[in-house]
């Protein structure tokens, strides 16, 4: 195992956000912005970002409490010492580790039931992104975690309900879909899915992606799935090299020819891998404080973007599952502009803007918007 792999996540104790080393935070309160700052004002694009893991958790309690169900889930084949009966610590989304935070990914899911209420997640999300200056992200959703929960749901209903409420967000953001094949339930599962998303490119489904257990289901289970999703004129992208190592990331590029990473945090481990990603231009999409607390980055060493960066490789930044991890965009922009600089938080951002599927025009969009943020800043400085 390499020296890096399979590191311990830090416990959170009753915080619900997590205070990078070095973070030191423009205003008084984390989460607020000096103005003027880069990370308030440049606008926002999410290329990582979970749906359900945008869900308020004042909203996720509300529609647990409507729903009947549980604030935790666990299925019966976790084995021991995985443990949720220590109380709440001061809100729903606790968990110690990539293991119980999937469980608790899965919790959330669970409390939705209803198209409506996916219609209010999407709405809720909608407020929250416009509010951070977000102009374009493309979002994963998880149909098959949505079913294994609920068999009756009728799916194509639940992303119109979805669809019509990011649409909502035009002109001053487009969101567009990539829907996530889901590891945990196999192949037969993630080829059914990828039927069903193939059928949805009316309701701004652009790709499709891959989550869940890395370390049990590894990328070559998944070859016909995403041969069919790319055969169908879909985009692929997987998480890799977030629990798995560096072989998964190369697998995740070779066997299922992903465009872009999710996390890819363990390809550091080889470098030859670090050599296929910065060659290729393959985008990383790295989540830092998502990073730091399933366990993917060392605490106690600089977040690896650092390292990607100084290798060449095409670093983004997101949030992943921003409620769950007690972030947000905002926050994570503001995490590298105050540890790796503005400079470096504006090449990130221009990354994203071309590490996106939009139309060439839709990217000249974005830059122009981009420009003007940065200049606007410059002006203000200088005056
Ligand atoms: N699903 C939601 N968040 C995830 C993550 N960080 N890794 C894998 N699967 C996920
Ligand atoms: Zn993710």
């Amino acid at each position: 195992m390499s020296p890096t792999s399979y590191r311990t996540a830090p416990p959170r104790g009753d915080r619900l956000t997590y205070d990078e080393p070095g973070f030191a935070p423009a205003g008084a309160e984390a989460g607020r912005m000096a103005p003027g700052s880069l990370a308030e004002r440049i606008p926002k694009i999410h290329l990582h970002c979970h749906l359900e893991g945008t869900l308020r958790p004042a909203t996720f309690v509300e529609l647990a409490d409507k729903r009947g169900v549980p604030l935790r889930y666990r299925p019966v084949s976790a084995r021991p010492p995985f443990d949720f009966a220590q109380g709440d610590r001061g809100g729903p989304y606790q968990f110690e580790g990539l293991q119980e935070f999937l469980f608790l990914f899965a919790a959330v899911s669970r409390s939705l039931r209803e198209p409506d209420d996916y219609a209010r997640m999407a709405r809720e999300f909608v407020e929250d992104a416009l509010a951070q200056g977000v102009i374009y992200g493309e979002l994963f959703v998880s149909p098959s975690v949505w079913t294994f929960f609920n068999p009756g749901l009728d799916v194509r209903a639940t992303m119109e309900a979805v669809v019509t409420e990011l649409r909502r967000a035009r002109p001053r953001a487009i969101f567009k879909l990539l829907p996530d094949l889901t590891r945990n339930f196999g192949e037969a599962s993630a080829m059914e899915t990828a039927r069903a998303m193939a059928t949805m490119t009316d309701l701004d489904v652009v790709g499709v992606s891959l989550g869940g257990d890395e370390v049990h289901f590894p990328a070559r289970l998944f070859v016909e799935p995403f041969a069919y999703a790319r055969a169908q004129g879909l985009h692929c992208v997987a998480h890799a090299g977030e629990a798995g190592e560096a072989a998964s990331v190369r697998d995740a590029v070779e066997l299922l020819h992903a465009e872009r990473i999710g996390h890819g945090i363990h390809a550091l481990d080889d470098p030859s891998t670090i050599e296929l990603l910065a060659t290729r231009r393959i985008p990383l999409e790295i989540c830092p404080t998502s990073n730091r607390l399933t366990g993917a980055a060392l605490t106690d060493h600089p977040h690896p973007y650092v390292d990607f960066d100084r290798l060449g490789c095409m670093v983004t930044i997101d949030g992943d599952d921003p409620a769950l991890f007690g972030t947000s965009i905002t926050r994570e922009y503001e995490l590298v502009e105050s540890i790796a600089g503005p400079a470096a938080l504006e090449r990130y951002v221009r990354n994203a803007i071309e590490a996106t599927f939009a139309a060439p025009v839709e990217k000249q969009a974005m830059r122009a918007q981009l420009e003007q943020a940065v200049a606007e800043l410059h002006e203000r400085s200088s005056s």
